[in-house]
């Protein structure tokens, strides 16, 4: 038995201990934002918060996040009403769409550590693929995010 919480619901899990946590997301929890890409940690599409850190669900058992905090693209807002969720629709970054809910959980984490940054600490910091090569529009997405957050006043 795992014990974790997931989208601020605890949880008690009865799941092999090495299953991959995306898995049990999408599999067992039925939570499909999460996608699966590469299965080896490379691409990201698998990003999800433990903790606030953004991590690659694909290699990371379960039993590593038990007593953590999962936080899936699901429970990022209730409504796309997120900050970073909002610059991508201004931006129109998405195009197939397949990598986007990993970028966003990605620069969700970027600019909680990063209120305000560069292109270079995006380019340093968003090691995410994306087959359709969104890359200059995540960029600006960012940057209207980060500008957004800061009027507001708030933190990602
Ligand atoms: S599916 Fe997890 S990094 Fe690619
Ligand atoms: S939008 Fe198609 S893979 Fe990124």
């Amino acid at each position: 038995m795992v014990q974790l919480t997931i989208n601020g619901k605890l949880r008690d899990l009865d799941i092999e201990p090495n299953a991959p946590l995306l898995w049990v997301l999408r599999d067992d929890l039925g939570l499909t934002g999460t996608k699966f890409g590469c299965g080896i940690g490379t691409c990201g599409a698998c990003t999800v918060h433990i903790d606030g850190v953004a991590t690659r669900s694909c290699v990371t058992p379960i039993e590593r996040v038990a007593g953590k905090s999962v936080t899936t693209i699901e429970a990022l807002s209730a409504d796309s009403t997120h900050a970073v969720q909002q610059a991508w629709i201004a931006e129109d970054v998405v195009q197939c769409g397949y990598c986007q809910s990993g970028q966003i959980m990605a620069a969700v984490a970027l600019l909680r550590a990063t209120p305000n940054p560069t292109d270079a600490d995006i380019n340093a910091k968003m090691s995410n693929l994306c087959r359709c090569g969104t890359y200059p529009r995540i960029r600006k997405a960012i940057h209207r995010a980060a500008a957004a957050l800061a009027a507001a006043g708030k933190r990602a």
